[in-house]
């Protein structure tokens, strides 16, 4: 099984963009795909695919109480398919995760029982057979450190990293090694980082010297294509669809 967590140190560098349409892409190889995205705020992957329909429905399961051992009904019923990819949709609830693990994990202390703070979106995917029922899972944490980013890479063990090639962007290239062995430090596990994906790239020398200092492979790069991605989000779909469906005119370099 392919597993990975799309990671950026900052925000709004492209995760969701590049972990909605290489599911995306999976699924157009054949390939049975599940993705688990774990950003409480808006604009994120479940908006982009527009299954974010019950995120503040307080009636409905969510993955949260999965997370918490609290389960509202079966696993398989939080799925949504769109585009031949199955997801997990985002909640509301998932902005309070932090809290819920703690007063879980709080709990469980006061039997002399144990609880995972990082390794329970691992335990509801091994409880669901996940690895056995898809090829590829893809979980999409937003970029901050904490409860949401740990489990999704508690459960990966995968880095897939879109890169700002700018001069502000160079800056967190130089870290990247430190960073990735900060995250094996603390979760006490090693993490891969199966590629670097440069988005926005324009081409330029200044671009071209940066990514010479890369040391993770770079099997892709993504141009600038605002108008493309900025219509995935309005149409709710990925540059896939968005091509086929929504372009009037064939565009060669978006092909
Ligand atoms: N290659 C690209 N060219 C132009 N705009 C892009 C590109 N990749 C992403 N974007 C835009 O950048 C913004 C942030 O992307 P997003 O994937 O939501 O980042 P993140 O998930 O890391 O916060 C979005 O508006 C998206 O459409
Ligand atoms: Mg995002």
């Amino acid at each position: 099984m392919l597993n990975y967590t799309t990671y950026s140190e900052a925000g709004g560098v492209g995760k969701t963009t590049l972990a909605s349409n290489l599911a995306v892409a999976h699924a157009r190889g054949g390939l049975d795909v599940l993705v688990v995205p774990l950003d409480p705020q808006d604009g994120n992957l479940s908006r982009l695919f527009g299954v974010d329909t019950a995120r503040a429905d307080d009636a409905t399961d969510t993955l949260v109480r999965h997370l918490i051992q609290r389960p509202k009904g079966a696993f398989e019923d939080l799925i949504a398919t769109t585009e031949g990819v199955d997801i997990v949709p985002e909640h509301n609830m998932l902005s309070s995760l932090p809290d819920y693990l703690r007063r879980e994990q709080r709990q469980a202390e006061e039997l002399g029982e144990s609880f995972g703070l990082h390794s329970q979106l691992l335990r509801v995917l091994r409880e669901h057979d996940v690895n056995e029922k898809y090829d590829v899972l893809i979980c999409d944490p937003p970029a901050t450190e904490g409860v949401h980013l740990y489990n999704a890479i508690h459960a990966t063990r995968s880095l897939v990293i879109p890169l700002e090639p700018s001069a502000k962007g160079d800056a967190s290239v130089q870290g990247l090694e430190s960073l990735v062995t900060g995250l094996s430090t603390n979760l006490d596990m090693d993490v891969d980082v199966l590629a670097t994906v440069p988005m926005g790239f324009k081409d330029t020398r200044d671009q071209r010297e940066m990514l010479n200092t890369v040391e993770y492979d770079i099997p892709e790069i993504v141009g600038e294509r605002t108008s493309l991605f900025e219509g995935c989000w309005k149409q709710q779909c990925s540059a896939f669809e968005y091509v086929k469906e929504h372009r009037s005119r064939v565009r060669e370099y978006e092909v």
